[in-house]
């Protein structure tokens, strides 16, 4: 695992987006796997500079969100298929009808969450993974005592996720208690995984995935697996590690 430490959350975003910006140079209908959350936003801002200066073109790229709440109404400004279009999809001018989000409003949602695989590997499979973790070690929605082994799923959101999330909506209670995640399975079959973590908050979760032990406790331990995973951290997110 490669682990990168800088200064400070535009250091973060800006090597983030170099290595998305070097895949997509290589191969320009690269397929990108995209976080919601806070961690990536200063990524995708950094991306849609680029994009907007006509020195980068994301316009071939195919995306695929990791994650989705289960039941929220139709259009919900925070069901990830909204941030995703809102935060990603329109600055970084990708194709609509190339980027995908789980449907975590199937009537159906275990063939939902197959249909979701089954377009991943159509694609060919995911280039980057873009992730953030969870100041529970959680990536993806994958919560702790998820299998290694996991894929696409319904899960049970935990308290303390559903504590964190709560900012984004207008109570507590709001926030849904079920998702559609790929599971970390999904996630270790992307060629390249890249982790961006900011702030003091994130740095047990940060320490525990990069040099604690494997554990389902810890679903961010599983990307000591991975051949080809990129951590990139500021200071703060950065002070557990030894
Ligand atoms: C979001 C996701 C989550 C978040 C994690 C960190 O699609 O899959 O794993 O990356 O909850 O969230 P933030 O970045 O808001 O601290």
């Amino acid at each position: 695992m490669e682990v990168i430490v800088l200064p400070g959350p535009d250091d973060v975003a800006r090597v983030a987006a170099d290595v998305v910006a070097d895949v997509v140079r290589r191969r320009p209908d690269a397929v990108l796997g995209v976080a919601t959350g806070s961690s990536p936003v200063g990524v995708y801002a950094e991306l849609a500079r680029r994009v907007t200066a006509g020195d980068l073109d994301l316009s071939g790229v195919t995306a695929f969100a990791l994650d989705e709440y289960v039941g929220l109404p139709d259009g919900h400004p925070e069901s990830y298929a909204a941030v995703v279009a809102r935060d990603v999809t329109g600055p970084l001018r990708l194709d609509p009808a190339r980027v995908h989000v789980p449907d975590g409003r199937a009537a159906d949602l275990e063939a939902a969450a197959e249909a979701y695989e089954r377009a991943i590997a159509d694609a060919g499979g995911i280039d980057v993974q873009l992730l953030g973790i969870g100041a529970n070690g959680h990536v993806g929605f994958n919560e702790p005592t998820s299998s290694f082994g996991s894929r696409t799923r319904i899960k049970t959101l935990t308290a303390r996720t559903r504590a964190d999330n709560a900012r984004f909506f207008a109570s507590p209670e709001e926030v849904p208690l079920h998702c559609l995640t790929q599971g970390l399975g999904t996630i270790l079959e992307a060629r390249r995984l890249l982790l961006v973590a900011q702030g003091e908050a994130k740095a047990d979760a940060v320490a525990a995935a990069v040099e604690g032990p494997l554990t389902s406790m810890c679903p961010g331990s599983a990307l000591q697996l991975h051949p080809r995973a990129t951590v990139v951290v500021d200071e703060a997110a950065a002070a557990g590690l030894t």
